[in-house]
């Protein structure tokens, strides 16, 4: 079996142009284009190339993308009047704060990411990394959804993956992918969309025993876990659905978490690194970019 390609890319390019759509008639109602504010602390370069792309996103979709750039020796009190000041502005509409924070930050003794993360207005937390919205998120009714999860769970249903009664495997317990990942698939309601809930979900990770036949049973296996090309064929159920969040730099090339050539030979469709879940990513940042306005635009809330 040679497995079908799910093109992240192509799936990220049609919702981007929606987006793009629904920002003009968000500014023909009246209202201010929608912007993001991106906080960078230190050089590191691989959050640079991450910034400079959402900017460039956002400039596309005619969302306003603004980046704050801190040194690294910036102080964690600092850190936080910048995000209170973003906060307080009424011409912000969403905030993101871009991990990782640099080790070596705050004069030498690092930041309390935990305490960064939580400073952040929940109505402008894009990123969904507030206990407010991850705690929404478990009960079923979500104001934001965490962009990389979002953009699988889109990606499923753009590509006509069934998911209602399937099995799905996650490997990696992450607080950015693969807990709200699980929680999403499990959904009883529809909360995440009706035809990306109601699957049976097991969460393994690390310490999981069996890991192999676990990911054997899965219909749908979803690999978040940072090490490059650990989830190899033979872990594989023939004609099962392979989504790779990982993006490894290894020598000079870029590689996901699971063997590509391999797992290509078992599965059924199989997204590709790069070009597969990346670009999702961002489109769902603007996504909720475009949410947060609308929803400090709508009174009550
Ligand atoms: N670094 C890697 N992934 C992410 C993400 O989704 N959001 C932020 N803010 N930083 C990241």
């Amino acid at each position: 079996m040679t497995a079908e390609r799910l093109d992240g890319k192509r799936v990220a390019a049609e919702i981007r142009e929606q987006i793009a759509v629904d920002v003009q008639n968000f500014i023909s109602a009246g209202h201010s284009p929608p912007c993001l504010a991106a906080i960078l602390v230190g050089e590191d370069p691989a959050s640079q190339v991450y910034v400079r792309n959402k900017e460039r996103a956002c400039e596309k979709a005619g969302i306003i993308g603004q980046t704050i750039r801190l040194p690294a020796s910036t102080t964690q009190e600092e850190l936080l009047q910048t995000i209170a000041r973003l906060n307080s502005d009424e011409s912000v509409n969403g905030i993101l704060v871009q991990l990782p924070l640099p080790k070596d930050g705050n004069q030498g003794n690092g930041f309390d990411e935990r305490a960064v993360l939580d400073s952040v207005d929940p109505l402008k937390d894009v990123d969904a990394f507030s206990p407010v919205n991850v705690g929404l998120l478990m009960q079923g009714r979500h104001r934001f959804l965490p962009c990389t999860p979002h953009g699988i769970v889109q990606l499923l249903h753009r590509c006509k993956v069934p998911v209602a009664g399937k099995h799905v495997v996650v490997v990696g317990r992450s607080d950015i992918v693969g807990k709200p990942m699980a929680m999403m698939l499990a959904q009883r309601d529809g909360s995440c969309g009706q035809e990306t809930a109601n699957a049976t979900v097991t969460l393994a990770h690390s310490r999981t025993s069996n890991l192999k036949q676990i990911c054997q049973s899965a219909d749908i296996l979803i690999a978040a876990v940072g090490v490059p090309e650990m989830i190899r064929g033979d872990m594989i159920r023939s004609g099962a659905v392979v989504i790779d969040v990982g993006i490894n730099r290894v020598k000079d090339r870029l590689v996901g978490d699971v063997h590509y050539a391999e797992a290509s030979e078992v599965a059924s469709a199989i997204t590709p690194v790069p070009g597969g879940v990346g670009p999702l990513t961002i489109a769902m940042l603007l996504h909720n970019t475009l949410n947060a306005a609308r929803l400090q635009n709508t009174p009550g809330e």
